[in-house]
C-alpha cells in the first residue's frame, strides 16, 4: 500500500521520524510522498526523499502561505523540481476557511503555480476548502488549456456533483481519514461513487487520523485504516482496493516503483 499524502517534516515527527520511515516495510508502505507547503517544507521535503529510498518529494505553496510568494520562492521551487524524486507540485490551491492569505493573492500565486507546474512538466496536488467554485473554475480552464496535465484533488470534501465534475475533466480524487468520521455522510457517499481507476489514499499525516485512532497523531501506515474503511464501503476486498489505488498513485504520479 502506499500513502499519498503526509508530511513527516512536520515538527510532530521530530522524535521518531526516523524509526517510523524505518518501519515501512514491516507496516506494509510501499512508498509516501511527502507534500511541501512552504519553501521549508519543500526543501524538506526534497531533503526527505534524497534520504530514504520509499519517499518521494512534492513541493510548493499552500494557499495559507500565498502571500509569501515571490519570484525568489518561484526560482527556489524551479531549482528543486530539477531534484531527484520530486514527483508534483503541490499542495497548491485555494483555503477560504481559514484564509491566513488574502483571496485576491491566493488566486494569483495559485494560478501562477498551475503554470509553473505545466512548465515543469509536474502533475498537480490540489488544496481547495470552503473555495469550491473559485478552485474548480481554475483547474477547468487549466486543463482546458493543458488537457494532458495531471490534477489530483487532495482530501477532497466536496460534494458527489463536484465530484463527478472534477472526473470529468479527468482529475483523480485522494480520500483520507475524514471519511472515517461519524458524522462524514458526503465524504462516505464520494468513496462510494468515485470511479476506482481514479482513486488514491492518504493520511495527510500528522493530521486527520482516521477512525478507530482519531485524536491520536496520524502516520502513513493508517493509510491501511482508510482503505478498510472504504474497502467495506464499496463492498470490495481491502486487498483489491490496496493494489488498484497504488496502481492509481504510481500513475499520477508517474512513479514505476
Ligand atoms: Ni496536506
Amino acid at each position: 500500500m502506499i500513502d499519498s499524502h503526509a508530511h513527516l517534516d512536520d515538527q510532530k515527527f521530530n522524535k521518531d521520524q526516523e524509526d517510523l520511515i524505518g518501519r515501512f516495510d514491516e507496516d506494509g508502505l510501499e512508498f509516501v510522498v511527502n507534500i511541501g507547503s512552504d519553501i521549508e517544507t519543500s526543501r524538506a521535503s526534497v531533503a526527505l526523499a534524497q534520504k530514504y529510498e520509499k519517499i518521494y518529494a512534492a513541493i510548493g505553496i499552500h494557499p495559507h502561505d500565498a502571500d509569501s510568494y515571490n519570484e525568489k520562492i518561484e526560482q527556489e521551487l524551479i531549482a528543486l523540481s530539477k531534484e531527484d524524486k520530486v514527483v508534483a507540485l503541490g499542495e497548491i490551491g485555494l483555503d477560504y476557511y481559514y484564509d491566513n492569505s488574502p483571496r485576491e493573492v491566493q488566486k494569483e500565486v495559485f494560478e501562477r503555480q498551475l503554470e509553473l507546474a505545466h512548465s515543469l512538466n509536474l502533475p498537480i496536488v490540489i488544496h481547495s476548502r470552503e473555495a469550491t467554485k473559485d478552485t474548480f473554475d481554475r483547474i477547468k480552464n487549466h486543463l482546458e488549456k493543458y488537457p494532458e496535465d495531471k490534477v489530483l484533488i487532495h482530501c477532497f470534501s466536496g460534494s458527489l456533483e463536484t465530484m463527478k465534475e472534477y472526473i470529468r475533466l479527468g482529475c483523480y480524487i485522494a480520500l483520507g481519514g475524514a471519511v472515517t468520521f461519524k458524522n462524514a455522510r458526503v465524504p462516505k457517499e464520494v468513496a462510494i461513487e468515485v470511479p476506482l481507476d481514479r482513486l488514491l489514499l492518504e493520511t495527510d499525516s500528522p493530521y486527520l487520523t482516521p477512525e478507530p485512532l482519531r485524536g491520536k497523531r496520524n502516520e502513513p501506515s493508517y493509510v491501511r485504516y482508510v482503505g478498510d474503511f472504504i474497502a467495506n464501503l464499496r463492498k470490495m476486498n481491502l486487498d483489491d482496493l490496496l493494489e488498484k489505488t497504488a496502481e492509481n498513485t504510481k500513475e499520477f504520479y508517474g512513479i514505476q516503483a
